[in-house]
């Protein structure tokens, strides 16, 4: 419905209306999505962030996403003078920030609003919940959300930038699916600045070409401006992000690849949370992160959660990612139990496939 001419004309009317006349600077005559928009709602001090996108071919794969969450959650951080603990665990065993439970409930408040997603779990709330509208109010294509609402609670009190991940998958439910199924993800880091990247894959998009882009909230965090319209992760790239360090005691092939990047004077950046980790990546376009298990240092990122969305933002920007114990794709692997947990290597493809030569050769991982 909204795709060809038609559909970017529209698309470029609503961006500059919404979005603001910052867009032309952006060179959004070469913008190729017309199957996105943005629309928000401010009503004193509650945000209200719509996002919409439409599937632009066939007509009746319009989806809506209602990302009023980020916005929320940025507020809910703003205001918290002291991040304590509620006194109780996730289901994971996770002591839990009172944060933690407030970002969980603004998400789910703002996918109930939305009406079209039919189930939602949590890294807060790891359970198949059902969001859906009441039945027979169901309309169009429904779609399944895994998300962690406040990934990097250990390293908040230092005031370090944390995150929010989205992993979006069409029809009812998460369990046995693959990343590979997601039409769409997102991640929220709160920074100096709230940004939030959004991948399309090419189901979601007229030229069948996945899309990373990245919106800012701006103007006392009552508007979303476009920031960056199209992020791409460069072949190679001398940055690196070793997650689980601990494991390079008892696991020799990580020992020997840490050694390799810092010889060869490879640039650290890792700050403990996963999301900035990443965002890094897509921010300076180039670098690769690993979080990698041993026998004494357990893996700890979940795929629904945090591996699955995260992994297809990278490869729908040109990345690559691999379990870290086998040549892989973190988007083939599938959901078998919400809490399932997995050591990953992101990021430029030559710096992925450097991975694999230390990690997967000379009597290498030999891990599920
Ligand atoms: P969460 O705050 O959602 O529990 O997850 C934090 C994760 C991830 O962001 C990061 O990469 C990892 O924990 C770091 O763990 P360690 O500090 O144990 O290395
Ligand atoms: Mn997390
Ligand atoms: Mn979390």
């Amino acid at each position: 419905m909204y795709g060809g001419f038609l559909g970017n004309i529209l698309t470029r009317v609503m961006i500059w209306m919404l979005c603001g006349l910052k867009c032309l600077s952006f060179g959004l005559n070469s913008f190729m999505i017309p199957s996105f928009w943005f629309a928000y709602i401010s009503t004193h001090s509650f945000i209200y962030c719509r996002l919409v996108f439409a599937i632009s071919s066939p007509p009746h794969y319009k989806i809506e996403y209602y990302f009023l969450a980020t916005a929320h959650i940025a507020v809910l951080m703003m205001n918290y003078v002291e991040h304590t603990y509620a006194g109780t665990q996730n289901e994971s065993g996770d002591e839990q920030l009172h944060l933690d439970i407030d970002s969980d409930n603004a998400v789910f408040a703002a996918i109930r609003a939305s009406q079209v997603f039919w189930i939602a779990a949590s890294e807060e709330t790891p359970v198949e919940t059902n969001v859906g509208p009441a039945s027979g109010l169901a309309t169009g294509n429904m779609f399944s959300l895994g998300f962690d609402p406040l990934d990097g609670s250990s390293i908040i009190d230092a005031n370090f930038s944390v995150g929010s991940i989205f992993g979006i998958w069409p029809g009812k439910g998460v369990l046995g699916r693959k990343g590979s199924e997601q039409v769409a993800s997102a991640v929220a880091v709160h920074g100096p600045r709230t940004t939030l990247c959004i991948a399309l894959g090419a189901s979601a998009v007229s030229t069948q070409k996945p899309i990373v882009l990245e919106v800012t909230l701006v103007h006392n965090r009552h508007t979303w401006e476009l920031s960056r319209d199209a992020i791409h992760i460069q072949d190679e790239g001398k940055v690196f992000a070793p997650g689980n360090l601990r494991a390079t005691n008892d696991n020799p092939q990580y020992n020997a690849l840490v050694q390799h990047w810092i010889s060869n004077r490879y640039t650290l950046r890792y700050s403990g949370g996963m999301v900035p980790d990443v965002y890094h990546i897509f921010a300076k376009s180039k670098g690769v992160f690993s979080n990698v298990s041993s026998e004494k240092a357990k893996a700890k990122l979940r795929l629904l959660y945090e591996v699955a969305p995260l992994g297809f933002m990278v490869e729908c920007a040109g990345g690559v990612t691999t379990h870290e114990a086998h040549d892989q794709s973190v988007l083939d692997i599938p959901i078998e139990d919400l809490d399932q947990r997995l050591g990953v290597c992101f990021g430029s493809a030559k710096e992925v496939a450097l991975y694999k030569q230390f990690m997967f050769t000379n009597g290498g991982a030999t891990k599920k």
